[in-house]
């Protein structure tokens, strides 16, 4: 069974009611509920994971060595200055893939640059929750090697 864990960064927990013309109207249950299905269709097992602290964040990639053989990473506002956080995805031994539910490269100069995009198998953003669900799709079909 492919294992894949999906990490969230800082205020994606409020998906839903947070500035819902940028990140729309889906909750983050919802997104996580539309993973999950797509999930089951691909036979893929999936740890879903949220945090609003760097070192939460740092500790459950440093956890899930050797337990996913891939992830899904929306890494949120730490995605464009976070060194750390470079750090430690770059010391991850699985491939991942990028995510953001905007399309940061449209928003504000300071959201256009990613720490992590140089290292990442694929990049998606701009598709909202749907990106999420594209995202693992891809990830998967590359694990697998179609
Ligand atoms: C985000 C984009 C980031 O710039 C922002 O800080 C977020 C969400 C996205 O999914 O569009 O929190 O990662």
């Amino acid at each position: 069974m492919t294992r894949v864990a999906v990490l969230n960064g800082p205020n994606l927990d409020l998906l839903g009611l947070r500035e819902p013309e940028i990140y729309g109207r889906t909750t983050f249950a919802e997104l996580e509920a539309m993973v999950r299905q797509e999930a089951g269709t691909l036979g893929v097992t999936l740890e879903w994971f949220q945090t609003n602290h760097e070192g939460a964040f740092l500790d459950k990639l440093r956890a899930l060595r050797g337990q996913v053989d891939g992830c899904i990473i929306n890494a949120a506002a730490w995605t464009h200055d976070n060194l750390a956080v470079r750090d430690a995805v770059l010391a991850f031994p699985a491939p991942f893939v990028e995510v953001h539910l905007s399309n940061i490269f449209a928003r504000e100069p300071e959201r256009r640059h990613s720490m992590l995009a140089d290292r990442a198998t694929g990049f998606l953003c701009g598709f909202g929750p749907r990106g999420y669900v594209l995202g693992l799709r891809a990830l998967v079909g590359h694990l697998r090697g179609e």
